[in-house]
């Protein structure tokens, strides 16, 4: 079977979450970069990694790596890619975005029209067309320039992965769901512990956490742009990945989940999308103001995302509203809080500095995750665990 190397980007700050769920797959990594792991893998890994990855944006195929600081070298290196090996004769390929970080070349345009004439080049050189026809299959390509290093990856999901085809409904400000997923998994939350989340919206990290719980995949609700490559990826692969997710889901689990908002609205549609992610019988959504926030039992977990001050009008309520969740939190016996951010003085209003505090970019925004550790829950007795 072809080997490939893939690669999948995630949010800066988050590779090691990613890096573990490709190793959870069985597949090798073969480099972490800033923002990026790449792993190899047969079509099957090109299935099965837009099937059951929770944390990255796509997946791509790693077709070319070369030099390049002149648009010389720039067409030699594209040229010379084996693109009969991955596309079929009537493909529509085209550089769908160029980014360039730290190169010579750095006009994402200029960068595209001279990749698609190499590319023509070659077609017409290999296979005598005069030109390509591009009435098949959609093949996009994402190219790379970092320090004059052209990396370029055919994508195989289309739409980001983000896209689980559930969030239809959303508020202001939502984290996008590859996000909510990979904090979740930066936690030591598992489903046997409380979990709620104050601030909901949509409820993204709610309706994270129990897919998580119930085994859902990611991708088990929506397709994939090479579902159509017949050429690469044979059709019983992707039937394969797809039975192989309905098989990991666990019905009747047992979780306290729960997300609560302000806002009324919100949580009607954060009910409707935990619906259409089919696991609207493990949350229980309320309207319910942060001043409210109580649990009875010990051990849970906060994982939320606080108002930031996305409208100018809002800042003035921050130093309250993050007050008031420390207070809330402190009334909770033993419990953890996770809260991501970018309100710089969110530690001095909740009233307690982190004891574990990440950067992480969410696009261009700088967020930080403030980690407010408890005490872990006494180890269960065996007989209590049989
Ligand atoms: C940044 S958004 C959360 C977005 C959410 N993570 C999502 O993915 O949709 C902050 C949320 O806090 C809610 N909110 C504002 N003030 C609140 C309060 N005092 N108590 C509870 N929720 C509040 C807003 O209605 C808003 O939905």
């Amino acid at each position: 079977m072809t080997e490939f190397t893939l690669m999948a980007p995630c949010h800066f700050g988050l590779e090691a979450v990613l890096r573990r769920e490709i190793q959870d797959l069985g597949y090798e990594i073969t480099e972490v970069e800033n923002g990026r792991v790449m792993f190899c893998g047969g079509p099957d890994a090109v299935c099965r990694a837009n099937m059951f990855l929770r944390t990255t944006e796509r997946v791509m195929i790693k077709v070319g790596d070369f030099h390049a600081d002149t648009f010389e070298e720039l067409f030699q290196g594209t040229k010379a890619i084996p693109w009969e090996e991955y596309l079929p004769k009537d493909a529509k390929c085209w550089v769908k975005k160029a980014s360039c970080i730290n190169s010579k070349l750095h006009a994402p345009s200029s960068i595209q029209s001279m990749m698609k004439k190499a590319i023509a080049t070659r077609w017409s050189e290999k296979l005598g067309l005069s030109s390509m026809p591009e009435t098949g299959e959609e093949y996009p390509l994402r190219v790379f320039l970092n320090r004059d290093r052209v990396t370029v990856g055919l994508d195989t999901s289309g739409d980001s992965l983000h896209k689980r085809g559930y969030r239809l409904l959303q508020g202001a400000a939502p984290i996008t769901e590859t996000l909510a997923a990979a904090l979740i998994l930066l936690t030591p939350w598992h489903p046997d512990r409380i979990l709620v989340d104050p601030f909901c919206g949509s409820g993204t990290f709610p309706i994270e956490a129990a897919m998580i719980a119930a085994g859902i995949a990611p991708g088990m609700n929506r397709e994939f742009l090479a579902e159509k490559w017949t050429n690469l990826i044979p059709r019983n692969l992707w039937y394969d990945a797809a039975d192989e997710a309905q098989s990991m889901v666990r019905e009747n689990v047992d979780v306290d989940i729960q997300g609560y908002d302000i806002d009324g609205e919100i949580v009607q549609a954060a009910r409707a999308n935990a619906g259409r992610a089919g696991v609207e019988k493990l949350i229980h959504f309320q309207q319910r103001p942060v001043a409210n926030l109580s649990h009875p039992k010990k051990y849970g977990f906060i994982i939320t995302n606080p108002p930031y001050g996305e409208r100018m009008e809002d800042r003035k309520n921050l130093p309250v509203l993050y007050r008031t969740l420390g207070e809330r939190f402190r009334a909770l016996d033993s419990w953890s809080m996770f809260v991501i951010t970018s309100y710089e003085d969110a530690e001095r209003w909740i009233g307690r500095k982190a004891d574990k505090n990440r950067k992480i970019y969410n696009g261009m925004m700088k967020t930080y995750f403030y980690q407010f550790m408890g005490p872990k829950p006494p180890r269960r007795k065996r007989e209590d665990r049989a």
